[in-house]
């Protein structure tokens, strides 16, 4: 990645009420299209929990992929995992 890319760091949550009807994905590519819309930032995160593969599974859905972080991955105080989405990968979609 490239030094001094500005960031965004992101997540989004639904109601259990309403969970697995898809509006999760379509929230979440709604805050996507919002920030690449009106701001500048060039690069998305998300943090989802390893244990919660429905937020991954979402994220997913969204266009973000994870990132191939081993030395990351290998700290085990860390529970959860980081994707990513870039404007130029978004806009080439
Ligand atoms: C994560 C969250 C936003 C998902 O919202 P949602 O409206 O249920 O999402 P969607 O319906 O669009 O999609 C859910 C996907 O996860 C899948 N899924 C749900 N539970 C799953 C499980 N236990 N294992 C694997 N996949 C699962 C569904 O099958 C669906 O995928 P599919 O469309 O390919 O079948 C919602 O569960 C939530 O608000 N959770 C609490 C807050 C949270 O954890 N937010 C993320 C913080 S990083």
């Amino acid at each position: 990645m490239e030094k001094g890319t500005k960031t965004f760091m992101t997540d989004i949550k639904i109601l259990p009420d309403y969970w697995n009807q898809g509006l999760g994905t379509d929230g979440m590519k709604k805050v996507i299209q919002h920030i690449f819309s009106n701001t500048d930032y060039r690069l998305l995160v998300v943090p989802p929990n390893e244990s919660n593969p429905a937020a991954i599974r979402v994220y997913k859905k969204s266009g973000f992929t994870l990132t191939a972080a081993k030395r990351w991955n290998k700290n085990p105080e860390r529970k959860h995992k980081i994707m990513e989405l870039l404007r130029k990968d978004y806009l080439s979609i």
